[in-house]
């Protein structure tokens, strides 16, 4: 979409109407953001989700996500950084606000001469150049041995042996967050909300895009359609050679009080090495997941492009529980879920595998960093 005239009443020629495919985390900002815009005071402002809100596989919404500007590319540090200011407004009706973020703190490892160590020192620069002559120096420190990392994490374990802690990082209840955004977009009073499948797009030629076709066979056209669809967009356009849709290991462990207790004041811990972390608990479930790769999940379908050429008809697209009931994680990520929790096991609690389901989520080839 080309960006907006600062002047409404200059050249800029807004769309009549607009459809956002999708009510994630992009979808919804996308619309509120439209939504506020004086540009678009007369744009019909359309979201369409497959499943009813919050959408129970969608990346957007779980117990938690991490909120740090502890990135390695300086650029999107930078973002982060803006981003975390909203989250850090803790007034009942703003973002941060009702317990949706928690400044945990974020320990942020990697073991020396392994594939993760730059990250986490490119993350370290970045964070300490942002805090640079603001009241925020001071509040990250470098853990230069495995005995300083178990000090800072405080659950007994971990035997890394680089990395620091950013104190004024944390983490959100997404799915709590997720509502919050949805209300404020529902104030607007500017935006329809309907449940549908699409099943492709309407082109009105080769590279045109007239809207969409959802799976009953109704047409929504709109002059301008956005695809928020996470990792499920490969469905909708051909993404092949440039983007793949991996599916990536979460677990939620059931925990005791005593145990709820004992870790309620670790800060976030992610490890670049092995690609886990762990949040701290809430509500008595534990959090343990992985960055990387992630598992592929090839599909035999019609490719979405118009002009499809016959031989081309794999693509990855996601597999979640809501397709399969009985889907687990992979033998080898339950594994490394254990040995992560194994590692920083404290005395007075003990990781415990209760409840696990699969999610999935885009991923480019980029290995962890995408996050
Ligand atoms: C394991 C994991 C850990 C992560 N950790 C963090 C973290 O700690 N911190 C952080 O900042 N980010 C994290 N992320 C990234 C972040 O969660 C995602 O970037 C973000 O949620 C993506 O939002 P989205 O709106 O693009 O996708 P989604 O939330 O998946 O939304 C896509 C929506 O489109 C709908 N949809 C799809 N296809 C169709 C269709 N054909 N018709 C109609 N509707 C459709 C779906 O129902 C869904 O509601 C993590 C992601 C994963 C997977
Ligand atoms: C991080 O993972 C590596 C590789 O698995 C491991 O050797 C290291 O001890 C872990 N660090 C922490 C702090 O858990």
């Amino acid at each position: 979409m080309s960006s907006p005239s600062p002047n409404p009443s200059s050249s800029f020629n807004p769309p009549k109407s607009i459809l956002i495919v999708g009510s994630g985390v992009f979808g919804l900002s996308t619309a509120w953001s439209l939504a506020k815009r004086p540009e678009f005071s007369k744009t019909k402002i359309t979201i369409v989700d497959r499943s009813s809100f919050p959408a129970p596989d969608g990346s957007s919404i779980d117990t938690s996500r991490i909120i740090r500007p502890d990135y390695a590319d300086p650029a999107y540090a930078a973002l982060a950084a803006k981003a975390h200011e909203t989250w850090r407004q803790q007034g009942p009706d703003e973002l941060g606000g009702s317990g949706r973020y928690s400044e945990s703190g974020l320990t942020l490892v990697a073991n020396r001469g392994s594939n993760g160590l730059p990250y986490v020192r490119s993350s370290y620069e970045n964070v300490l150049a942002l805090n640079k002559g603001t009241p925020n120096e001071g509040t990250v420190h470098e853990l230069k041995s495995s005995e300083e990392i178990k000090n800072c994490v405080r659950t007994g374990g971990t035997n890394g042996n680089w990395g620091y802690i950013n104190t004024r990082s944390g983490w959100a209840d997404a799915e709590a967050s997720m509502i919050w955004l949805r209300k404020q977009v529902e104030a607007t009073k500017r935006v329809t909300f309907l449940i549908g499948t699409v099943c492709s797009l309407l082109y009105s030629s080769a590279s045109s895009v007239e809207g969409v076709k959802l799976s009953d066979n109704t047409a929504i056209k709109a002059d301008l359609t956005i695809l928020a669809t996470g990792a499920w967009t490969p469905t909708l356009v051909d993404l092949r050679g440039r983007c793949q849709a991996t599916g990536q290991v979460l677990s939620y462990i059931d925990i005791s009080d005593a145990e709820q207790a004992a870790l309620a004041k670790m800060p976030v811990l992610l490890n670049m090495s092995s690609g886990m972390f762990v949040i701290p608990p809430a509500n008595n479930i534990l959090k343990v997941a992985r960055h990387g790769y992630g598992y592929t999940n090839p599909t035999t379908m019609p490719c979405p492009s118009p002009n499809p050429s016959p031989a081309d008809t794999t693509i990855c697209c996601p597999r979640t529980a809501l397709d399969d009931p009985t889907l687990w994680i992979p033998q080898e990520g339950e594994m490394a879920c254990h040995r992560a929790l194994r590692e920083m096991e404290a005395t007075g609690w003990n990781g415990r595998k209760d409840q696990k389901k699969i999610i999935q989520d885009s991923n480019s080839s980029d290995d962890i960093n995408l996050y």
